[in-house]
């Protein structure tokens, strides 16, 4: 069944970019010139989603907004002839069909996507934390897509980490599926690596086995952490109901999913790309210095100025 939707959340309180986000929501804050929630739907429109569902919560009206038509803006810049900009500014909110709905508590990521369930109904549907961005291309979500529609099951996004960072994420325990590609393995991951060593020529698969939230520092099952981008059947919405409270108290999405691996499957993607967690500071901040620098206008002012500065 093709893959038609996708689930947006960012009803989240982004604490750990506060005061920035007391009274803005953190999806708002650019990369450069552009809110990170709009790589998220541009993600999700360039592979293939035709509506786009916002789970947003009190204080994150910006975010829909963002997405609305501006007629005073717009008359403005008309009358002021900046087409280009008039242009650009139409075509936010022209591209795609976004709905909101609102999570009314934050009580976790797992809480926020149930949240979603009357805009979804029955069908298999795409979702992208509003603060995860990810250079990739194929675009990370299309390539979770690609695999769901050819293995009918439950495909979430892994991303290698350090034993330190294992803490910080929901970590699998897996077997590598797709490992026989004719390329050699490497030793962490199971990932098929190119001539040259690095690359992975194709997405990784691996069948997840188990999962772990947040696990303790010394009891991860693996360094393969789930990213913020996953392909799930309607299924999911009752195990997401039947799931009590875990780490943090909140209604976690990976105990949700660890639900559905036992009763349905679900895969593992190592996907090719980059991924930015726009949600830490640090991850902002590369995320910024990274897009800047692939800015032709930007960059070369940038350049020299980083080098000077570490130079210094
Ligand atoms: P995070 O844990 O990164 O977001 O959740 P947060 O809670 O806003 O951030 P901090 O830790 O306080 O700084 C991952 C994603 O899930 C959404 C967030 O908006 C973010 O996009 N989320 C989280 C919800 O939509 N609802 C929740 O109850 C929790």
């Amino acid at each position: 069944m093709r893959v038609r939707k996708a689930v947006i959340p960012a009803a989240g309180l982004g604490t750990r970019f506060l005061p920035a986000t007391k009274a803005i929501p953190k999806e708002m804050l650019p990369i450069v010139d552009v809110p990170t929630i709009q790589y998220v739907v541009d993600e999700a429109i360039a592979s293939g989603i035709e509506h786009v569902i916002l789970v947003t919560g009190r204080g994150k009206d910006a975010l829909v907004d963002h997405f609305d038509r501006a007629p005073e803006l717009e008359q403005f810049l008309a009358e002021k002839g900046k087409d280009d900009l008039l242009a650009m500014v139409r075509d936010i909110a022209d591209k795609c069909e976004v709905i909101a709905i609102r999570q009314k508590e934050p009580r976790g990521l797992g809480h926020a996507v149930l949240a979603a369930r009357p805009a979804v109904g029955d069908e298999p549907f795409a979702v992208l934390l509003g603060d995860d961005i990810f250079d990739a291309d194929p675009p990370c979500i299309r390539q979770l897509i690609d695999v769901f529609e050819a293995r009918g099951q439950a495909v979430i996004a892994l991303l290698e980490v350090s034993e330190e960072q294992t803490s910080a994420y929901g970590v699998i325990k897996g077997t590598p599926l797709n490992a026989a590609e004719g390329t050699p393995l490497n030793a962490a991951g199971g990932t098929p690596l190119n001539a040259a060593g690095g690359t992975p020529l194709v997405p990784a698969l691996h069948q997840v086995e188990g999962m772990v939230e947040k696990p303790a520092k010394g009891t991860a099952p693996s360094r393969l952490a789930i990213m913020g981008r996953y392909v799930l059947p309607p299924e999911i919405f009752a195990m997401i109901e039947a799931t009590p409270p875990g780490k943090g108290g909140e209604i976690q999405l990976t105990d949700a999913l660890d639900r559905l691996r036992a009763a349905r499957g679900v895969i593992g993607c190592a996907f090719r790309g980059t991924r930015y967690d726009a949600g830490d500071k640090f991850g902002y901040l590369q995320a910024n210095i990274e897009y800047a620098l692939k800015r032709p206008d930007l960059a070369a002012k940038l350049r020299p100025y980083l080098r000077d500065l570490v130079g210094k």
